[in-house]
């Protein structure tokens, strides 16, 4: 059986972890999650949307009042943003797959708390089972600590492909963070324009 991202958070517990055949049967099989607190405020779930076959999954931090609103990620001034970002590499939100850390929003947006991320993480872990895309875009802090495990700080995490459990990862501020300091854009784009020649060298690479 091919080793799936969770099977650690199984390891102990004498089950092996549960395999979905498809994003729309894992969308099924969490959209009435109630695994923490955050399904109790939540309007709407929100999965995430985009590419089933994207070779960039993006990663944000959690929904906002929109997206709890409307059950779809970045689709607020963030999202607006996103939007421009990927347009300026030459990316459509069609050509990647778009999702969050968590999938309920936070009450008045605050950070999601440790244990609300570790059980939505299976969630997670299980869109990136089943999309396997080569490169993975984490935007913000909450974002990168949590897949990359780590405490570090933008600074030290960006501008350069690290890697994950065997993906490409490119880390950069989140669009909300550069509609309160514009200062970190040129930065964003210097990423984004890295992750956007690494996905070139990918596709060549791949097409020999
Ligand atoms: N901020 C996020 O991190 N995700 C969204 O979906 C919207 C805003």
């Amino acid at each position: 059986m091919q080793e799936t991202l969770f099977d650690d958070q199984y390891s102990n517990t004498g089950q092996s972890a549960p395999a979905y055949g498809s994003l729309e049967e894992l969308y099924q099989a969490s959209r009435n999650c109630t695994r923490c607190r955050l399904s109790e405020t939540r309007t709407n779930y929100v999965f995430g949307e985009g590419n089933p076959e994207a070779r960039i999954v993006v990663i944000g931090e959690a929904p906002g009042a929109e997206e709890d609103a409307q059950g779809r990620p970045f689709v607020g001034r963030s999202g607006k943003l996103l939007d421009k970002i990927l347009e300026a590499i030459g990316f459509s939100r069609h050509d990647v797959f778009i999702c969050n850390i968590v999938k309920c929003r936070p009450p008045q947006n605050r950070n999601p708390q440790a244990d609300e991320i570790e059980h939505c993480l299976t969630w997670l872990y299980a869109q990136l089972d089943l999309i396997r895309p080569d490169i993975l875009l984490l935007l913000g802090r909450v974002a990168a600590n949590t897949i990359l495990d780590n405490n570090s700080s933008m600074g030290s995490m960006r501008g350069r492909i690290l890697k994950w459990k065997g993906y490409d990862v490119v880390v950069t501020y989140h669009p909300a963070a550069l509609l309160r300091n514009p200062n970190w854009k040129y930065n964003c784009w210097e990423d984004v324009k890295m992750l956007r020649t690494h996905y070139d060298t990918i596709c060549a690479e791949n097409h020999q």
